[in-house]
């Protein structure tokens, strides 16, 4: 692999070059994700290690919040304590300037909680060896699609999106950043049970957050009282979320996020696709999910 990651300093601002998508084991990786790759798969987490799994644009800060909550006791200066990055590692990280995700692991005891986006096949072997605890969040396909569209304007630092509609085939070919999302989402669920996995959907979410949120704590053997569980509902909407600066992704500058282009916390709603995909587009799409999710036996609220 070739990496042209240059660092360059225009009025003391690092210039951060667009990332480049390489191929690796066959999966697409942009090319600093890529650089880590290799130590981030060698890494060895503790028994003790939570780790939250997800394709990107699928709910993985909204779930972060709730565990580090959860893991709190509902206490909402852990939320405020440091961004969600710093936080909670993420493991494959490694741009410009910011510690990378294993060099804040290095710095920090078990029991964390680490941030992936890597597929199944990709991750490293002692999440299994250790046994660690994995939350997966899915999201149906067409609205993770138009989010990641979204995201892609306005990071300055991943490859850009390209017009529309040749972005809805690279999504569809698996060449967007972190690969296929069929084979991410089947991976993960079709071992979920092998390997104790808490699968859970953006859409379950949305309905009934509480519901959700109870589930986590359930997995997690925590067991808190109501009050605390209501308020860790109340302290995760779209809303407190979109004001709190260490979940919003505003810690970061304008030269990696520039949020005046399009929100990190966007719109967090189900169905957004409408109003994105032209009938004949979300026909090809479905016909295509169709094919690649046959005999995966996945509930409907993970389509569409
Ligand atoms: P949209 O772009 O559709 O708004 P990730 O954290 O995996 O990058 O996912 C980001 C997506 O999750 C964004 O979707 C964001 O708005 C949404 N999201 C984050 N927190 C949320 C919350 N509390 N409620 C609903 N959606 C949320």
């Amino acid at each position: 692999l070739q990496y042209s990651i240059t660092r360059q300093k225009t009025n003391n601002q690092p210039v951060i070059p667009r990332s480049l998508i390489v191929k690796v084991q066959g999966v697409s990786l942009p090319d600093h994700i890529a650089k880590a790759f290799e130590a981030a798969s060698a890494f060895t987490p503790d028994p003790s290690d939570l780790i939250i799994i997800s394709y990107p644009k699928s709910g993985t800060t909204w779930i972060q919040e709730i565990v580090d909550l959860l893991l709190h006791n509902g206490d909402d200066g852990s939320s405020k304590r440091a961004s969600i990055v710093k936080r909670h590692p993420f493991l494959e990280y490694c741009i410009c300037y910011e510690p990378s995700g294993l060099d804040l692991l290095k710095e920090m005891d078990p029991p964390r909680v680490i941030k992936t986006h890597m597929p199944l096949q990709l991750v490293p072997a002692g999440f299994w060896e250790n046994k660690c605890k994995i939350i997966y969040i899915a999201r149906n396909a067409k609205d993770t699609l138009v989010s990641y569209y979204h995201f892609l304007r306005m990071s300055k630092i991943s490859p850009e999106p390209g017009p529309w509609e040749g972005f809805i085939h690279k999504f569809m070919r698996g060449e967007l950043g972190w690969g296929s999302w069929y084979d991410h989402v089947k991976g993960y669920w079709e071992e979920r049970e092998k390997r104790n996995i808490l699968f859970l959907f953006y859409e379950d979410m949305k309905e009934n957050p509480r519901r959700e949120i109870e589930r986590i704590m359930k997995y997690l053997d925590l067991y808190l009282p109501d009050d605390v569980i209501s308020h860790i509902v109340e302290m995760t909407t779209f809303k407190n979320m979109e004001e709190n600066p260490m979940v919003n992704y505003s810690f970061f500058g304008k030269e990696i996020f520039d949020q005046t282009i399009s929100k990190f916390m966007r719109k967090g709603e189900i169905g957004d696709w409408k109003n994105h995909f032209t009938p004949e587009q979300s026909a090809e799409f479905d016909e295509d999910y169709q094919k690649k999710m046959k005999n995966v036996n996945i509930p409907f609220r993970a389509q569409f």
